[in-house]
């Protein structure tokens, strides 16, 4: 008994027989609250599970539901505080760690198969990622540049890149069955569904 409606429990379901639990995105202390927003929106539309972010300032990031849309709602993010520690226990899980990266030793982003399990980081906008994580990358990638601005907004950049990851994921199959478990989607759709009923009922008692 989840006590959402029908359809609704049905979109829920459907979004995550497509959810992928081994593509995940890294923010490397994006500062800009429009750009991280939009970034989750993305993540959500590729069908990204975790999206995982490290932040230097003291105050948590806001999220800007405006551009999320409430995408922020159905991805699962997760704050992490060291971005070394953290790529390197993924990397000891099995991911690979696809960073990106300009620079002339960059690799094309095509060039990387992505139905591998893996993690896409990305960086802050003025600074990019931090160096000491360029060690633990199994790919640095570059998306080509052929005008007068050598880097593209970050929010643009992950989008880029995780269309590449979701057309070779899509050309392989993996949206077409479900790559959590059925416990897994049991577990999400309790939380999800109950979340769904306390912020409806919280619209209802706004009005
Ligand atoms: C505005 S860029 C940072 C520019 C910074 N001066 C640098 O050299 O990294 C912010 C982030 O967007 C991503 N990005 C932007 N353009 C890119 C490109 N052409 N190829 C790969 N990543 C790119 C990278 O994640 C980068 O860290």
């Amino acid at each position: 008994m989840y006590l959402v409606e029908e359809k609704r429990l049905k979109r829920m379901k459907d979004i995550l027989a497509k959810r992928q639990k081994d593509l995940s995105v890294f923010m490397d202390d994006v500062k800009n609250e429009h750009n991280f927003s939009a970034i989750i929106r993305t993540c959500d539309a590729v069908g990204v599970l975790n999206v995982y972010y490290r932040y230097s300032l003291k105050r948590e990031i806001p999220i800007n539901e405006g551009i999320t849309l409430g995408a922020h709602k159905w991805v699962f993010l997760k704050k992490v505080e060291n971005s070394y520690d953290f790529l390197k226990k993924k990397k000891e899980e099995g991911f690979q760690i696809v960073i990106t990266y300009l620079s002339k030793d960059s690799i094309n982003f095509r060039k990387v198969d992505y139905t591998k399990p893996t993690i896409i980081a990305v960086g802050n906008e003025m600074s990019g990622v931090s160096e000491d994580i360029l060690e633990l990358s199994d790919h640095k990638v570059i998306i080509p540049m052929y005008g007068m601005v050598q880097s593209l907004n970050v929010s643009v950049a992950t989008a880029v890149v995780l269309y590449e990851a979701q057309r070779q994921r899509e050309e392989k199959g993996l949206y077409s069955k479900p790559q959590l478990s059925q416990e897994e989607i049991d577990k999400i759709l309790k939380k999800w569904a109950i979340e769904d009923v306390i912020k409806a009922k919280k619209r209802k008692d706004n009005l």
